[in-house]
């Protein structure tokens, strides 16, 4: 169990188990290799790990739509299989966090089978069950409102048809939250991390919405709704009573927004997953997709970290099941040529996002496969993706375009990218199974792999080590008050961390040409010293120089 505040000092990775490990050999991840490779997880450095769904579920969308909440799918293994591998974890000194999906259940719930029946059902209002639909619009199916048959009337979906939204107005339903907050932390997890958290509060009456987006016509009726900070309180006390720390996922939250469940009166979460700075390329609006911008990825950066900073605690992370991979978004991955397995500066930009990250002010989460550099991968036709969200934004969006031209978008967009097995070696499937797996393995596992990565010192993997150790054993790099410098500067992201005498100065360069580095004014005449570079050696002799493709240095800087 995890004492309050510990988590500031933490990292933690991120595991979507279908992809991690196969290790009953039917082609799907599973607990038991979860259970294999936990002292890899280890060896990265990271203090514990969150589990993406791995409750029973139709997998409408792979595990967000859960039809049994306290129990494990068969596909991973049983609740028993869990207990072993969350007391092998904690032999380890690695905590588990759970994800908790209460925005809605899968239509494959027994409470939704029963709420469908009618209106005297005991469930009845578990749900959100009206004549006539509004106009709202959901995040991955056309409509937010389906009629149900059975029922004679439509039920709320805010993501796909298949996952119908609870009714957290009625007072069981939050006791039913609270049940499963309880049966998990009895087991002995550590936290929450809490799905689409700031939807679960819809405005009374459900009026009809303005366009917030194209595609998500309703968003201010439901996102940070009336009653979110009573409920959240709720579900607070629960893990206050087990010391427990929560995380929440907010979706277009605003950092003024996120204030409000992170601090004052009304805090509940103690950390939240923002998504400012996936924005840097439009990618959540498919349809208005623009190339990657630096500029825009800095401010957000700097904008949570300034206005987070002594009131309360940042995530970091660059990559999870939910997003492409960053190098082939924000690395030299934006630069693909068919002709390549991988892009060219594969290596250098891998490492470079890492340092971009990894030492601002917050709890770094690394993604499975994100250590070792998996990039994208592109298939050859719409129906070789499996993700809800893909095929809806393929059939949506651009119709007027070529196939070429939609399916492109795809391969840039889609959340399938985030979500092909794990590459471990180069033996046949990347090693993840003995079996044909469930999904595509890219292609370029025979490079891109964990084996490969073990035995090169200077490889992705480790970097990332390298990365966390320093962070871990430095005071200055976890509290440490932050400072940007240059940023107007188009091809360097350059950030301070400093505590008393301390400093620590991390440049890097998104560039994949060499770029002249200016040195901040105000630090002329400290010493500096590099402590870390993600290229092998040479350590050029002034910083007021050129910085080669995609380098990122940190020094430690002191007054002379
Ligand atoms: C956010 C999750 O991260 C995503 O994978 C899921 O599809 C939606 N919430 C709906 O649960």
């Amino acid at each position: 169990m995890s004492s309050r505040e510990e988590y500031k000092t933490e990292s933690y990775y991120q595991i979507w188990i279908r992809s991690f490990k196969d290790g009953n050999g039917d082609g799907i991840g599973d607990l038991y290799g979860v259970y294999e490779k936990l002292p890899y997880v280890k060896s990265l450095g990271v203090d514990g790990i969150w589990f993406s769904p791995v409750y029973p579920s139709p997998n409408a969308d792979f595990g967000y739509d859960i039809s049994d909440y306290k129990n494990i799918h068969p596909d991973y293994g049983d609740l028993d299989q869990f207990k072993k591998v969350l007391e092998k974890a904690h032999e380890l000194g690695l905590k588990v966090i759970m994800d908790l999906v209460v925005n809605h259940t899968s239509d494959e719930h027994p409470w939704f089978i029963e709420s469908r029946k009618g209106k005297d059902n005991p469930y009845s209002d578990y749900y959100i069950w009206r004549d006539r639909p509004n106009n709202w619009d959901s995040l991955f199916e056309g409509k937010a409102w389906e009629y149900d048959n059975k029922r004679g009337q439509y039920y709320l979906h805010l993501f796909a048809k298949k996952q119908p939204d609870l009714n957290m107005d009625n007072p069981k339903v939050r006791e039913e939250v609270k049940s499963i907050l309880r049966f998990w932390l009895d087991m002995g997890v550590d936290g929450f991390r809490e799905d689409v958290i700031n939807f679960i509060s819809k405005r009374e009456g459900l009026p009809d919405g303005f366009p917030f987006l194209p595609a998500a016509k309703g968003m201010s009726h439901y996102k940070d709704g009336p009653h979110i900070h009573e409920y959240m309180a709720e579900f607070r006390k629960v893990c206050d009573e087990y010391g427990c720390f929560q995380i929440g996922e907010g979706p277009m939250t605003s950092v003024g927004t996120a204030l409000k469940y992170l601090s004052g009166d009304t805090k509940s979460l103690d950390m939240m997953f923002s998504f400012d700075h996936m924005m840097a390329d439009c990618l959540y609006t498919e349809y208005i997709h623009r190339p990657f911008d630096l500029i825009k990825l800095k401010k957000a950066f700097t904008r949570w970290q300034n206005a987070l900073n002594g009131k309360a605690w940042n995530t970091l992370y660059l990559e999870n099941h939910d997003h492409p991979r960053i190098i082939s978004r924000y690395g030299d991955g934006r630069y693909f040529s068919p002709k390549r397995k991988i892009p060219k500066y594969w290596k250098e930009s891998g490492k470079m996002l890492a340092a971009s990250y990894i030492f601002q002010q917050g709890t770094p989460f690394i993604y499975q496969g994100q250590e070792i550099g998996m990039t994208n991968i592109r298939l050859s036709s719409i129906d070789d993706y499996v993700d809800v969200s893909s095929k809806t934004n393929y059939h949506t969006y651009h119709l007027k375009d070529t196939v070429e031209e939609r399916l492109h978008r795809i391969h840039i967009s889609s959340r399938d990218s985030a979500r092909t097995p794990v590459q471990w070696d180069d033996s046949a499937h990347a090693g993840f199974s003995t079996v044909t797996p469930w999904f595509y393995v890219n292609q370029n596992y025979d490079v891109v792999n964990v084996r490969a990565e073990e035995d090169d010192p200077d490889s992705i993997l480790n970097f990332y080590r390298k990365c966390l150790a320093l962070r871990k054993k430095s005071r200055t790099l976890i509290y440490g008050q932050y400072r940007e410098y240059f940023p107007r500067d188009r091809h360097i992201y350059m950030y301070s961390r400093t505590m008393g005498d301390v400093m620590y100065l991390i440049i890097c360069s998104f560039a994949r040409h060499r770029v002249h580095v200016k040195f901040p004014k105000d630090l002329k005449g400290m010493k500096k010293k590099l402590i870390l570079c993600n290229y092998p050696e040479n350590e050029p002799k002034d910083i007021n120089g050129h910085f080669r493709p995609y380098e990122a240095r940190v020094y430690r800087m002191k007054k002379s």
